[in-house]
């Protein structure tokens, strides 16, 4: 069984994210941080523990509240959600019971996260994965903050694209919403296991109708799921033109740690950060053929994903609302 930690900005994508965390049993989830991103940091840490408390975890999976706002820019600036697609709350539709259990303040999320993967790592002997399906604030400053890091976790994360973007013409929302501290994670990836699944691959991930019929039989928690994918279906379609169903990001970077078989197209290559132009800020520019020098085999630092088993990736969601579903049923 492998171990994970989440970073995450629930955010209705970050909620599935978290079920196919919890339902699949190859995967054991140390905890949860959360970031700010979708939604403002105190409602995105109290939907985070409202999945939890809807798929009976909220004991057993501790949550830590992270970073409000990214490493650079005033306030103002650096505001940036989407209630347009998240809803105001950052998980629009069904109404979820608030949860008894508060977040963890006992130490600070960088510092929980940190000795959870250690601990994992001397214990089980191999690197747990860090899954980052928000802004990379929190990843950055963890890194930055315990360089020895780069020693025992394997980071993991949905962001990024390689080609046209979801927030400007080429930059995606997570990477965006913090350039500097994604800039920090890629630089990082020369000297350890850096994945980045971007929109080229998330986007293949289409909740269709028949994908939300099927998911929405097992009992209450496939309820819910349909409601999630119902309100994500109407924003994607009035936001950004999707008919046939709204594009679930996040679990797929949990799939990646999963089996990351179901990846049919994974390449090493050179990924910096623009973090400079008002234009193109926040863009992954992946040098895919090694034309810039920089791709050269040891500048390399990023496993961009390319393409994806979707079939396959819709088999594991399916089983992870039956398995959650059957272990909470009263
Ligand atoms: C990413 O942006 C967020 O809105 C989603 O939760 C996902 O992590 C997709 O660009
Ligand atoms: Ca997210």
């Amino acid at each position: 069984r492998r171990s994970l930690w989440l970073d995450c900005d629930p955010g209705h994508d970050d909620a599935l994210a978290l079920l196919l965390a919890i339902g699949n049993a190859s995967v054991r989830p140390l905890g949860v941080s959360t970031v700010h991103g979708n939604q403002t940091l105190s409602k995105v840490t109290t939907n985070a523990l409202k999945v939890l408390q809807l798929l009976g975890c909220e004991s057993v999976i501790p949550v830590y509240a992270g970073a409000p706002r990214p490493l650079q820019g005033s306030l103002e600036q650096s505001n940036q959600t989407c209630p347009e697609i998240h809803g105001e709350c950052g998980l629009g539709g069904p109404r979820l019971e608030e949860c008894a259990v508060p977040p963890r303040t006992d130490v600070p999320a960088i510092v929980a996260m940190h000795d959870a993967l250690k601990k994992a790592y001397e214990e089980e002997g191999q690197r747990p994965a860090l899954v980052a399906t928000g802004a990379l604030t929190n990843v950055a400053l963890m890194l930055s903050v315990y360089p020895d890091c780069v020693d025992f976790v394997e980071i993991v994360f949905m962001g990024g694209a390689v080609g046209e973007g979801n927030t400007g013409a080429v930059a995606e929302f997570n990477i965006q919403t913090d350039a500097h501290a994604a800039s920090i994670v890629m630089e990082h990836g020369t000297r350890m296991p850096v994945t980045m699944v971007p929109l080229e691959v998330t986007h293949t991930a289409i909740a269709t109708k028949e994908v939300q019929a099927s998911l929405a039989r097992h009992g209450r928690v496939g309820n819910v799921v349909n409601e999630w994918l119902a309100f994500f279906a109407d924003t994607y379609r009035d936001v950004f033109g999707f008919l046939d169903g709204p594009p679930v990001h996040d679990p797929c970077a949990v799939a990646f740690v999963i089996d990351p078989s179901i990846f049919t197209d994974v390449r090493h290559v050179r990924v910096d950060v623009e973090t400079a132009s008002p234009l193109s800020l926040g863009q992954t520019v992946c040098d895919v053929r090694g034309k810039y020098g920089r791709g050269a085999t040891r500048s390399r630092n990023v496993n961009v994903c390319f393409a994806m088993d979707v079939p396959a990736f819709w088999r594991m969601m399916d089983q992870a609302v039956d398995a959650t579903e059957q272990s909470t049923r009263v």
